[in-house]
Protein backbone atom coordinates (compact mmCIF):
# COMPACT_ATOMS: atom_id res chain seq x y z
CA UNK A 1 0.00 0.00 0.00
CA UNK A 2 1.41 3.10 -1.11
CA UNK A 3 1.29 6.02 1.44
CA UNK A 4 1.10 9.57 3.04
CA UNK A 5 2.55 10.19 5.77
CA UNK A 6 2.14 13.67 6.22
CA UNK A 7 -0.52 15.30 8.55
CA UNK A 8 -3.43 15.80 7.33
CA UNK A 9 -6.04 18.19 8.17
CA UNK A 10 -9.79 16.28 7.26
CA UNK A 11 -13.25 17.84 7.24
CA UNK A 12 -16.66 16.25 6.39
CA UNK A 13 -19.63 18.20 6.29
CA UNK A 14 -21.63 16.04 4.08
CA UNK A 15 -24.80 15.58 5.85
CA UNK A 16 -25.95 16.49 9.74
CA UNK A 17 -22.16 16.17 11.44
CA UNK A 18 -19.80 18.59 11.45
CA UNK A 19 -16.66 16.66 11.28
CA UNK A 20 -12.82 17.45 11.53
CA UNK A 21 -10.01 15.04 12.39
CA UNK A 22 -6.25 15.01 12.03
CA UNK A 23 -4.81 11.58 10.48
CA UNK A 24 -1.48 10.24 9.15
CA UNK A 25 -1.37 7.48 6.95
CA UNK A 26 -3.84 5.28 8.47
CA UNK A 27 -2.89 6.21 12.01
CA UNK A 28 -6.08 8.81 13.44
CA UNK A 29 -5.15 11.19 16.05
CA UNK A 30 -8.47 12.75 16.73
CA UNK A 31 -11.82 12.45 15.02
CA UNK A 32 -14.12 15.32 16.52
CA UNK A 33 -17.84 15.06 15.83
CA UNK A 34 -20.10 17.71 16.16
CA UNK A 35 -23.45 15.93 16.58
CA UNK A 36 -26.90 17.81 15.11
CA UNK A 37 -28.98 15.05 15.86
CA UNK A 38 -31.07 16.79 18.61
CA UNK A 39 -31.11 19.54 16.06
CA UNK A 40 -32.97 17.44 13.53
CA UNK A 41 -34.55 14.94 15.87
CA UNK A 42 -38.29 17.32 15.33
CA UNK A 43 -37.78 16.68 11.49
CA UNK A 44 -37.50 12.79 11.86
CA UNK A 45 -34.63 13.58 9.14
CA UNK A 46 -31.89 15.91 8.16
CA UNK A 47 -33.60 19.21 7.50
CA UNK A 48 -30.77 21.23 4.94
CA UNK A 49 -31.01 24.84 6.29
CA UNK A 50 -30.68 23.66 9.71
CA UNK A 51 -27.69 21.37 8.89
CA UNK A 52 -26.05 24.48 7.17
CA UNK A 53 -26.69 27.01 10.16
CA UNK A 54 -25.33 24.39 12.50
CA UNK A 55 -22.31 23.56 10.63
CA UNK A 56 -21.32 27.32 10.47
CA UNK A 57 -21.52 27.75 14.03
CA UNK A 58 -19.87 24.44 14.80
CA UNK A 59 -16.82 24.02 12.20
CA UNK A 60 -14.51 26.71 13.51
CA UNK A 61 -14.77 25.01 17.00
CA UNK A 62 -14.59 21.46 15.35
CA UNK A 63 -11.43 22.19 13.90
CA UNK A 64 -9.79 23.65 16.69
CA UNK A 65 -10.76 21.08 18.50
CA UNK A 66 -9.26 18.52 16.18
CA UNK A 67 -5.88 20.27 16.32
CA UNK A 68 -6.33 20.11 20.10
CA UNK A 69 -7.08 16.45 20.48
CA UNK A 70 -4.33 15.49 17.90
CA UNK A 71 -1.95 17.99 19.99
CA UNK A 72 -0.58 19.45 16.98
CA UNK A 73 -0.44 23.42 15.68
CA UNK A 74 -2.05 24.37 12.54
CA UNK A 75 1.61 25.34 11.45
CA UNK A 76 2.47 21.29 11.88
CA UNK A 77 -0.72 20.49 9.22
CA UNK A 78 0.96 19.40 5.96
CA UNK A 79 -2.12 18.74 4.22
CA UNK A 80 -5.92 19.19 3.72
CA UNK A 81 -8.63 16.89 2.56
CA UNK A 82 -12.44 17.32 2.73
CA UNK A 83 -15.29 15.96 1.53
CA UNK A 84 -16.19 17.20 -1.94
CA UNK A 85 -19.60 14.53 -2.29
CA UNK A 86 -22.09 13.01 -2.37
CA UNK A 87 -23.91 15.39 0.00
CA UNK A 88 -26.38 17.88 0.84
CA UNK A 89 -24.89 21.04 -0.83
CA UNK A 90 -25.78 23.19 1.44
CA UNK A 91 -24.09 21.16 4.08
CA UNK A 92 -21.13 20.27 1.73
CA UNK A 93 -19.75 24.18 1.01
CA UNK A 94 -19.17 24.86 4.75
CA UNK A 95 -16.79 22.26 5.02
CA UNK A 96 -14.89 22.88 1.61
CA UNK A 97 -15.16 26.95 2.53
CA UNK A 98 -13.30 26.24 5.80
CA UNK A 99 -11.11 23.78 3.90
CA UNK A 100 -9.67 26.18 1.23
CA UNK A 101 -9.17 28.89 3.50
CA UNK A 102 -7.01 27.00 6.17
CA UNK A 103 -5.34 25.54 2.92
CA UNK A 104 -4.73 28.98 2.13
CA UNK A 105 -3.43 30.61 5.19
CA UNK A 106 -0.88 27.62 6.12
CA UNK A 107 -0.43 27.35 1.88
CA UNK A 108 -0.92 23.60 2.32
CA UNK A 109 -1.90 20.89 -0.69
CA UNK A 110 -5.51 20.27 -0.67
CA UNK A 111 -7.14 17.00 -1.27
CA UNK A 112 -10.74 16.36 -2.69
CA UNK A 113 -12.29 13.32 -1.03
CA UNK A 114 -15.27 11.31 -2.15
CA UNK A 115 -17.59 10.68 1.10
CA UNK A 116 -18.23 6.85 -0.08
CA UNK A 117 -14.52 6.35 -0.44
CA UNK A 118 -13.80 7.64 2.98
CA UNK A 119 -16.37 4.70 4.18
CA UNK A 120 -15.00 1.92 2.75
CA UNK A 121 -11.36 2.42 3.37
CA UNK A 122 -12.50 3.36 7.14
CA UNK A 123 -12.14 -0.24 7.85
CA UNK A 124 -8.54 0.90 7.29
CA UNK A 125 -8.21 3.20 9.65
CA UNK A 126 -5.90 2.62 12.96
CA UNK A 127 -5.98 4.36 16.57
CA UNK A 128 -2.99 6.18 17.73
CA UNK A 129 -2.06 4.15 20.83
CA UNK A 130 -1.44 1.18 18.53
CA UNK A 131 2.34 1.23 18.43
CA UNK A 132 3.09 3.68 15.90
CA UNK A 133 5.30 1.26 14.09
CA UNK A 134 2.75 -1.40 13.61
CA UNK A 135 1.18 -1.61 10.20
CA UNK A 136 -2.16 -2.98 9.67
CA UNK A 137 -2.13 -6.25 8.52
CA UNK A 138 -1.93 -5.52 4.61
CA UNK A 139 -5.88 -5.47 3.18
CA UNK A 140 -6.30 -8.26 0.59
CA UNK A 141 -7.71 -8.08 -2.94
CA UNK A 142 -10.05 -8.13 -4.58
CA UNK A 143 -12.16 -7.15 -1.79
CA UNK A 144 -15.99 -6.60 -1.37
CA UNK A 145 -17.18 -3.03 0.18
CA UNK A 146 -20.79 -2.71 1.73
CA UNK A 147 -21.66 0.62 2.43
CA UNK A 148 -24.52 0.48 4.43
CA UNK A 149 -26.32 3.87 6.51
CA UNK A 150 -28.11 6.31 6.70
CA UNK A 151 -27.74 7.79 2.87
CA UNK A 152 -26.23 4.84 1.09
CA UNK A 153 -26.58 1.29 0.17
CA UNK A 154 -23.93 -0.06 -1.69
CA UNK A 155 -22.05 -2.98 -2.83
CA UNK A 156 -18.55 -1.98 -4.64
CA UNK A 157 -15.66 -4.37 -6.04
CA UNK A 158 -12.40 -3.14 -4.63
CA UNK A 159 -9.30 -4.34 -7.50
CA UNK A 160 -7.07 -2.33 -5.60
CA UNK A 161 -7.22 1.23 -3.29
CA UNK A 162 -8.28 3.67 -5.58
CA UNK A 163 -9.89 0.99 -7.93
CA UNK A 164 -13.94 0.34 -7.69
CA UNK A 165 -16.46 -0.50 -9.75
CA UNK A 166 -20.17 -0.41 -8.00
CA UNK A 167 -21.93 -3.73 -8.30
CA UNK A 168 -25.20 -2.68 -6.98
CA UNK A 169 -26.65 0.10 -5.27
CA UNK A 170 -29.84 0.87 -3.57
CA UNK A 171 -32.82 1.96 -6.09
CA UNK A 172 -34.87 3.85 -3.47
CA UNK A 173 -34.49 3.60 0.47
CA UNK A 174 -31.42 3.32 2.07
CA UNK A 175 -30.92 0.49 4.52
CA UNK A 176 -30.73 3.10 7.35
CA UNK A 177 -33.08 5.39 6.19
CA UNK A 178 -35.44 2.06 6.29
CA UNK A 179 -34.72 1.38 9.75
CA UNK A 180 -35.45 5.19 10.55
CA UNK A 181 -38.27 5.72 9.10
CA UNK A 182 -39.75 1.90 10.70
CA UNK A 183 -38.66 3.93 14.02
CA UNK A 184 -40.11 7.08 13.55
CA UNK A 185 -43.59 4.69 12.89
CA UNK A 186 -43.24 3.34 15.98
CA UNK A 187 -42.19 6.51 17.85
CA UNK A 188 -38.18 5.40 18.43
CA UNK A 189 -36.80 9.16 17.85
CA UNK A 190 -34.08 9.45 15.30
CA UNK A 191 -32.06 7.80 14.04
CA UNK A 192 -33.93 4.97 14.85
CA UNK A 193 -30.97 2.09 14.01
CA UNK A 194 -29.58 1.72 17.51
CA UNK A 195 -32.56 1.54 19.45
CA UNK A 196 -34.32 -1.14 17.07
CA UNK A 197 -31.09 -3.24 17.59
CA UNK A 198 -31.60 -2.90 21.40
CA UNK A 199 -35.19 -3.54 21.07
CA UNK A 200 -34.63 -6.37 18.65
CA UNK A 201 -32.59 -8.18 21.07
CA UNK A 202 -35.41 -8.94 23.50
CA UNK A 203 -38.31 -8.83 20.07
CA UNK A 204 -39.50 -11.73 17.94
CA UNK A 205 -39.00 -11.57 14.71
CA UNK A 206 -40.44 -14.36 13.61
CA UNK A 207 -43.96 -13.45 14.81
CA UNK A 208 -44.06 -10.92 11.87
CA UNK A 209 -42.18 -12.24 8.59
CA UNK A 210 -40.91 -9.72 5.83
CA UNK A 211 -41.34 -10.53 2.25
CA UNK A 212 -37.78 -10.47 0.69
CA UNK A 213 -37.34 -8.24 -1.81
CA UNK A 214 -35.75 -8.36 -5.60
CA UNK A 215 -35.39 -12.12 -5.51
CA UNK A 216 -36.67 -12.19 -9.10
CA UNK A 217 -33.77 -9.90 -10.40
CA UNK A 218 -30.18 -10.96 -11.22
CA UNK A 219 -28.75 -7.71 -10.21
CA UNK A 220 -26.96 -6.80 -7.08
CA UNK A 221 -28.85 -4.14 -6.33
CA UNK A 222 -31.15 -3.64 -3.32
CA UNK A 223 -34.38 -2.26 -2.50
CA UNK A 224 -35.94 -1.14 1.15
CA UNK A 225 -39.14 0.71 0.38
CA UNK A 226 -41.13 -2.21 0.38
CA UNK A 227 -39.84 -3.28 3.06
CA UNK A 228 -40.98 0.41 4.83
CA UNK A 229 -44.34 0.08 3.34
CA UNK A 230 -45.10 -3.43 4.68
CA UNK A 231 -43.94 -2.17 8.22
CA UNK A 232 -46.52 0.82 7.80
CA UNK A 233 -49.20 -1.81 6.95
CA UNK A 234 -48.94 -4.25 9.43
CA UNK A 235 -48.59 -1.27 12.32
CA UNK A 236 -51.01 0.79 11.06
CA UNK A 237 -53.49 -2.67 11.34
CA UNK A 238 -51.67 -3.48 15.21
CA UNK A 239 -53.43 0.27 16.03
CA UNK A 240 -56.05 0.13 14.79
CA UNK A 241 -57.02 -3.05 16.73
CA UNK A 242 -55.44 -1.21 20.04
CA UNK A 243 -52.46 -4.43 19.88
CA UNK A 244 -49.28 -2.01 19.51
CA UNK A 245 -47.70 -2.94 23.51
CA UNK A 246 -44.25 -3.00 24.33
CA UNK A 247 -43.68 -6.62 23.14
CA UNK A 248 -45.30 -5.96 20.24
CA UNK A 249 -43.18 -3.14 19.58
CA UNK A 250 -39.88 -5.15 20.45
CA UNK A 251 -41.38 -8.14 17.96
CA UNK A 252 -41.82 -5.26 15.07
CA UNK A 253 -38.40 -3.78 15.76
CA UNK A 254 -36.90 -7.67 15.83
CA UNK A 255 -38.88 -8.23 12.70
CA UNK A 256 -37.99 -4.70 10.49
CA UNK A 257 -34.68 -5.26 11.29
CA UNK A 258 -34.37 -9.15 10.11
CA UNK A 259 -36.19 -7.98 6.92
CA UNK A 260 -33.40 -5.43 6.22
CA UNK A 261 -30.53 -7.41 7.25
CA UNK A 262 -32.18 -10.52 5.24
CA UNK A 263 -32.45 -8.68 2.20
CA UNK A 264 -28.65 -7.15 2.83
CA UNK A 265 -27.17 -11.24 3.21
CA UNK A 266 -29.10 -12.48 0.42
CA UNK A 267 -27.92 -9.90 -2.19
CA UNK A 268 -24.26 -10.80 -0.85
CA UNK A 269 -24.86 -14.73 -1.07
CA UNK A 270 -25.52 -13.43 -4.80
CA UNK A 271 -23.09 -11.52 -5.15
CA UNK A 272 -20.49 -14.28 -3.28
CA UNK A 273 -21.36 -16.77 -5.95
CA UNK A 274 -20.46 -14.59 -8.75
CA UNK A 275 -16.96 -12.56 -7.51
CA UNK A 276 -14.45 -14.59 -5.61
CA UNK A 277 -13.23 -11.64 -2.81
CA UNK A 278 -10.42 -12.04 -0.19
CA UNK A 279 -11.81 -9.31 2.88
CA UNK A 280 -15.26 -8.26 3.02
CA UNK A 281 -15.22 -4.49 4.39
CA UNK A 282 -18.41 -3.28 6.38
CA UNK A 283 -18.68 0.60 6.70
CA UNK A 284 -21.69 3.04 6.90
CA UNK A 285 -23.55 4.14 10.06
CA UNK A 286 -25.50 0.75 10.07
CA UNK A 287 -21.77 -1.02 10.10
CA UNK A 288 -22.37 -0.79 13.74
CA UNK A 289 -24.57 -3.55 14.49
CA UNK A 290 -23.54 -6.43 15.84
CA UNK A 291 -26.34 -8.33 14.79
CA UNK A 292 -25.49 -7.77 11.30
CA UNK A 293 -22.04 -8.12 11.56
CA UNK A 294 -22.61 -11.74 12.57
CA UNK A 295 -25.02 -12.41 10.01
CA UNK A 296 -22.12 -10.91 7.43
CA UNK A 297 -19.65 -13.53 8.91
CA UNK A 298 -22.20 -16.30 8.66
CA UNK A 299 -22.98 -15.56 4.93
CA UNK A 300 -19.05 -15.28 4.51
CA UNK A 301 -18.75 -18.92 5.43
CA UNK A 302 -21.97 -20.74 4.03
CA UNK A 303 -20.48 -19.20 0.56
CA UNK A 304 -17.22 -20.01 1.09
CA UNK A 305 -16.47 -22.88 3.05
CA UNK A 306 -12.99 -23.87 4.56
CA UNK A 307 -11.84 -20.66 3.40
CA UNK A 308 -11.43 -17.73 5.85
CA UNK A 309 -12.91 -14.21 4.57
CA UNK A 310 -11.94 -11.39 6.82
CA UNK A 311 -14.95 -8.91 7.44
CA UNK A 312 -13.27 -6.05 8.13
CA UNK A 313 -15.26 -3.59 10.30
CA UNK A 314 -13.92 -0.34 11.89
CA UNK A 315 -12.03 -0.31 14.91
CA UNK A 316 -14.59 1.96 16.72
CA UNK A 317 -17.99 3.10 16.25
CA UNK A 318 -17.36 6.28 15.78
CA UNK A 319 -15.47 5.76 12.27
CA UNK A 320 -18.54 4.30 10.98
CA UNK A 321 -21.00 6.91 11.63
CA UNK A 322 -20.47 10.12 9.14
CA UNK A 323 -16.94 11.30 10.41
CA UNK A 324 -13.56 13.20 8.98
CA UNK A 325 -11.11 10.99 9.72
CA UNK A 326 -11.56 8.19 7.42
CA UNK A 327 -11.58 11.04 4.74
CA UNK A 328 -7.66 11.95 6.09
CA UNK A 329 -7.15 7.91 5.68
CA UNK A 330 -8.83 8.10 2.54
CA UNK A 331 -6.07 11.07 1.19
CA UNK A 332 -3.64 9.48 3.65
CA UNK A 333 -3.91 5.60 1.91
CA UNK A 334 -3.99 6.54 -2.14
CA UNK A 335 -1.67 9.71 -2.38
CA UNK A 336 -0.71 8.66 -5.70
CA UNK A 337 -4.09 8.90 -7.51
CA UNK A 338 -4.41 12.34 -5.75
CA UNK A 339 -4.60 15.53 -7.59
CA UNK A 340 -4.28 18.55 -5.15
CA UNK A 341 -5.98 21.77 -5.60
CA UNK A 342 -7.08 24.98 -4.37
CA UNK A 343 -10.68 25.25 -4.78
CA UNK A 344 -12.69 21.82 -4.44
CA UNK A 345 -16.21 21.91 -6.53
CA UNK A 346 -18.97 20.43 -4.37
CA UNK A 347 -20.41 17.70 -6.36
CA UNK A 348 -24.06 16.68 -4.61
CA UNK A 349 -24.27 13.45 -6.18
CA UNK A 350 -21.12 12.47 -6.54
CA UNK A 351 -20.70 8.56 -7.49
CA UNK A 352 -17.86 6.53 -6.90
CA UNK A 353 -15.97 4.30 -9.51
CA UNK A 354 -17.64 3.28 -12.85
O1 LIG B 1 -23.27 6.91 8.18
P1 LIG B 1 -24.27 7.64 8.99
O2 LIG B 1 -23.82 8.26 10.27
O3 LIG B 1 -24.92 8.80 8.18
C1 LIG B 1 -25.77 8.71 7.12
O4 LIG B 1 -25.36 8.30 6.02
O5 LIG B 1 -26.94 9.08 7.34
O6 LIG B 1 -25.45 6.59 9.27
C2 LIG B 1 -26.53 6.88 10.06
C3 LIG B 1 -27.49 5.75 9.93
C4 LIG B 1 -28.87 6.03 10.51
O7 LIG B 1 -29.83 5.60 9.59
C5 LIG B 1 -28.89 5.19 11.77
O8 LIG B 1 -30.19 4.78 12.15
C6 LIG B 1 -28.03 4.02 11.38
O9 LIG B 1 -26.99 4.58 10.59
N1 LIG B 1 -27.45 3.32 12.52
C7 LIG B 1 -27.73 2.05 12.84
C8 LIG B 1 -27.01 1.76 14.03
N2 LIG B 1 -26.31 2.88 14.37
C9 LIG B 1 -26.58 3.83 13.43
N3 LIG B 1 -28.53 1.15 12.26
C10 LIG B 1 -28.61 -0.07 12.84
N4 LIG B 1 -27.97 -0.41 13.97
C11 LIG B 1 -27.17 0.46 14.60
N5 LIG B 1 -26.53 0.11 15.71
Amino acid sequence: MSRNDSLILAIDTSCDDTAAAVTQGSTVLSNIIASQTELHRPYGGVFPTVAKQAHRENIAPVIRNALRRARVSAEQIEAVAVTQGPGLAPALEIGIAAAQEFAQQQSLPLYAINHLEGHLVSVLAQPRKRNATATLAQPKFPALGMIISGGNSLFVLIESLGNYQVLGSTLDDAAGECLDKVGRMLNLGYPAGPVIEQLARTGNAERFPFPLPLTAVKTFDLSFSGLKTHARKLIAGLEAEGKLDLQTIADLAAAAQAGVFRHLTYKLERTLAEYQIEELWLGGGVAANVQLRQQLRATLRTAYPGKQVQLRVPYTKRLCMDNAAMIGVAAGLTPSQRTTTTTVDRIPRLKIGN
